[in-house]
């Protein structure tokens, strides 16, 4: 039956282009248990977004912005209590404690089960249960996978059709029998018969859980962003890495750009930054006026899918079609290309209203607008600010927009075959104690440091802000399985390259948000870290010239290119220096995670740390 409120196919019964039985007895099965009212079968077509939308227009989920102003966009404000991950809620049900680790939360997958069951029965009523078809890679990939989410929330349905390939197509991927990746999500915000609705349904009980060994999640609770966009943080990370361990590749919290020189050579970065560090803003840089040979190209912003080729290099795609990035301090200024990806069809989430019908938050133009709508809903202008310190975006306020309008997207970012990686680069945020940019001396040494890498929490997660904490590979709150393991499952990629005859890609530290005594940034960050991206290229190349200290290899003042920045030796100095008293510290700190993680961590790790303390010793 074709519903016209709703279009597609409303029935329990599945539209005929999907001969796939598993997964329509899968839906009914879930159906069965949710009990919603209806259930859409989405064809990922214009149609039916666009009716989507008009619907939570309608409902007042959406505010449809200034057509003029920003074409096809969309406002969405959440509930205050809804507006970011929730890492303490999110589970790893591995059968045996010991695979999900003590970095994540763990419970027997009978007990959890017997819990989702009970939150999940009838959680859909009065609702209509949208399945969404989706594949995490441009479609038939050989790197790509396929994930089905069933959701009863159309703000979902409509987010994952910009981020991820989502649609009738995927079925003809999927055929009779594909693997796909099941999602179940609910906002847990059932309608009794005649009960009016609210703008933004969710549930003070939150669960995001992931089955590793039957690759499932269930979401309960939650419509914001990786809590309930399942493609994203719960598939393409916490269950893809568990995929990657058992079949050899990586699923990684890493953007992925590509470098040209003035003479035309191309590498290939991936960068792993933890949330809201800078991901998307390091992928759409723009180099300074003094260095216009070079440029930057996007193949993704926030997560790389890498698997090894037979030659031995690293290939990478990015699993998604969207970004999904965090809206406060992106301006033109900051990120010309992101600022231009925005300018239509876009969803915001959680950023203020101008009286003209667009949108704004904190940075985007150096004065704020006299007046606006904040992102609860409430007047606000500069006075109120000052008074109040009220914000008028949340801190974790996002944009989904679609890659493909970023006017730095490399003509290689839908490869099917991916990107060959150079170099990795790891960062945190951290005002004291790490260089602005060092370089492992070998894999071993660079899976260290990425592995004891600390830095200081962000808005992206709900809990306190500022505070260090370590974040092994920026895959802290994305890892879907022991920790230890993972650093063994990198020790054992970079062996069965070596073994290939390969010669591996460089691995970099970097921090570009060190603390001057005035407790200012002393590095300015953004277009100008292409000065220090372009001495990582120099090393690639076997050019670049650095000095050894006692973790690794950082370049002198004289080794960076300083045209058209006025940056002195001094302040140099302040980013790149090694504070023997500092390191010691930090030492301790990496000693104290080793001892959280000491189940199955790799003696080479431990021997790295020790070989490390000798030479600051010396
Ligand atoms: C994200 C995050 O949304 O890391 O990318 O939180
Ligand atoms: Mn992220």
């Amino acid at each position: 039956m074709n519903h016209p409120a709703f279009g597609g196919q409303v029935t329990l019964e599945a539209p005929a282009y999907i001969k796939h039985r598993r997964l329509i007895d899968w839906v009914q099965h879930v159906a069965a248990l949710t009990k919603p009212e209806r259930i859409v079968w989405c064809d990922g077509s214009q149609e039916e977004y666009d009716r989507l939308c008009a619907q939570m227009v309608a409902a007042g989920t959406l505010k449809k912005l200034n057509q003029a102003l920003r074409p096809n966009s969309y406002l969405a404000c959440s509930d205050p209590s809804d507006v970011a991950r929730v890492e303490d809620r999110t589970f790893i049900c591995a059968k045996h404690r010991e695979d999900a680790g003590p970095t994540n939360n763990w419970i027997e997958p009978a007990e959890m089960r017997a819990t989702l069951d009970g939150l999940f029965d009838g959680s859909m009523r009065g609702r209509t249960m949208y399945v969404v078809p989706f594949s995490m890679g441009p479609l038939g990939s050989p790197i790509a996978h396929i994930g089905v989410e069933l959701t009863d929330s159309p703000y979902v349905v409509t987010n994952m059709r910009i981020m991820t390939r989502m649609g009738r197509k995927v079925y003809d991927v999927l055929g009779e029998d594909g693997e796909f990746v099941p999602c179940v999500h609910s906002v847990g915000a059932p309608l009794a018969a005649g009960q009016a609705d609210v703008s933004w349904p969710c549930n003070p009980t939150k669960y995001i859980v992931h089955f590793p060994e039957s690759r499932e999640i269930w979401s309960f609770g939650s419509g914001y962003g990786g809590n309930a966009l399942l493609g994203k943080k719960c598939f393409a990370l916490r269950i893809a890495s568990t995929m990657g361990r058992a079949e050899g590749w990586l699923a990684e919290h890493m953007l992925i750009l590509g470098v040209t020189s003035p003479e035309g050579r191309k590498y290939h970065v991936a960068a792993a930054f933890p949330s809201a560090c800078g991901k998307t803003n390091f992928a759409m840089l723009i180099p300074p006026a003094g260095m216009s040979g070079w440029s930057i190209s996007t193949i993704g912003d926030d997560i790389a899918w890498i698997k090894p080729g037979k030659d031995g290099r690293l290939y990478a795609i990015n699993p998604e079609a969207g970004y999904f990035g965090v809206a406060p301090g992106t301006s033109e200024k900051t990120n010309y290309n992101a600022m231009a990806t925005l300018k239509e069809n876009v969803i915001f989430t959680n950023v203020a209203l101008t009286d003209d019908g667009d949108v704004w938050w904190e940075g985007m133009t150096d004065a704020p607008p006299a007046h606006l709508i904040d992102w609860q809903g409430q007047d606000w202008t500069p006075a109120i600010a000052k008074e109040t310190g009220r914000k008028a975006a949340h801190p974790n306020a996002r944009f989904t927009a679609p890659a493909s309008q970023c006017p730095s997207i490399d003509v290689d970012w839908e490869n099917p075959a991916g990107v060959a990686i150079d170099a990795f680069i790891f960062g945190g945020r951290r005002s004291t104690t790490v260089p602005l940019v060092t370089e492992a001396r070998n894999w071993v040494e660079g899976v260290y440091m990425a592995a004891t890498m600390g830095s200081e929490t962000t808005a992206a997660a709900v809990g306190q802000q500022g505070v260090v904490r370590r974040d092994p590979f920026a895959m802290l709150p994305f890892c879907g399985y022991n920790m230890s393991d993972y650093f063994g499952h990198w020790l054992a990629v970079g062996d069965k390259l070596e073994a290939l005859g390969a010669k591996l890609p460089k691995i970099f530290c970097v921090n570009w948000f060190r603390k001057g005594a005035d407790g200012k940034f002393v590095w300015p960050g953004f277009g100008e870290n292409m000065r220090v991206l372009r001495w990582m290229i120099g090393r690639v190349e076997a050019r670049a010239v650095g000095v050894d200290h006692a973790f690794g290899v950082s370049p002198r003042y004289e080794d960076i290119d300083w045209q058209g920045l006025d940056f002195t030796r001094e302040q140099f100095e302040e980013v790149i220096s090694v504070d023997d008293a500092a390191w010691r510290k930090e030492l301790v700190l990496h000693g104290e995670l080793f001892e959280t993680l000491r189940h199955r961590l790799p003696d080479a790790l431990t021997q790295t740390k020790t070989a490390f303390e000798g030479r600051l010793r010396a």
